[in-house]
């Protein structure tokens, strides 16, 4: 099958890193943005420099997929806006402990949990993937709604938008599946949203090296602007 055929099937395109950058400009740097947004019935406030939550579907369709440990803990890495954090702790999680290497995103979800009422149950801290937790941190749910697309090593993450749309040689990816193990409970979870224009075979390859598989949890199917966009949770099991 060519890969036209393909792309007719799919309405997928293969996109250049310098167009997703290009695309970013707006959301970094747009003064028409709002201070807020709307999104599962609810308003979010919006900090500048942070992804914002309807820049795809991405967000939305993760938030309400995500499988939340009712009752238990959960722990979101790379939490922007806080959505996913906060939709978590009103879907009846115990504890949510919400971090992001991106100062901004750290102060964003902090508004996010005071504003819908869950500060209470959110932790939010400044961290390098787990680098903020301590030894006993274990959570029953790990999540992170990545940023999927590949770019190479030397691809320099020039502003936080960079930082939450390209993750270079997938080191993020890989750090987040090695180092997850140490802060999972007993039979807890792990847990990995991405999207079809994701490497996948990449990170098969890094799951595989961590003596892990990925199952497919759930595909979501979203009708965007240019293309037909296919949501992925995957569940990382030992293998
Ligand atoms: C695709 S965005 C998702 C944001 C938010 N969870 C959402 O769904 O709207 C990826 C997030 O991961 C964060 N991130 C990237 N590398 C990280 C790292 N090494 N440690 C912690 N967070 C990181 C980015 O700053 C960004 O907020």
């Amino acid at each position: 099958m060519s890969h036209t055929t393909k792309e007719a099937e799919t309405m997928t395109f293969e996109e250049s890193p310098e167009t997703v950058a290009q695309a970013l400009q707006h959301a970094l740097l747009g003064d028409d943005l709002p201070d807020s947004f709307t999104l599962l019935g609810r308003e979010w406030d919006l900090h500048r420099g942070v992804f914002p939550g309807t820049l795809s579907a991405a967000t939305e369709v993760m938030a309400s997929t995500v499988p939340y440990p009712k009752g238990g803990s959960f722990l979101e890495v790379g939490c922007g806006t806080g959505v996913i954090s906060v939709t978590a702790a009103l879907h009846g999680c115990a504890s949510v402990t919400a971090l992001d290497i991106n100062d901004k995103a750290v102060a964003n979800t902090i508004a996010n949990a005071e504003r819908h009422g869950v500060a209470d149950r959110v932790r939010v801290l400044h961290s390098d993937m787990y680098t903020a937790l301590g030894p006993g941190d274990r959570f029953d749910t790990i999540f992170w709604n990545v940023p999927w697309t590949y770019v190479e090593d030397d691809f320099s993450l020039s502003t936080d938008l960079h930082t939450a749309v390209f993750d270079p040689g997938y080191q993020g990816q890989a750090r987040y599946i090695t180092g997850a193990p140490e802060h999972l409970a007993d039979g807890g979870r792990l847990l990995l949203g991405t999207a079809d224009l994701g490497d996948r075979e990449r990170l098969d390859a890094l799951a595989d090296g961590a003596g892990m598989r990925c199952e497919l949890l759930h595909r979501v199917r979203r009708i965007e602007e240019v293309r037909v966009m296919e949501y992925h949770i995957l569940e990382l099991h030992p293998k």
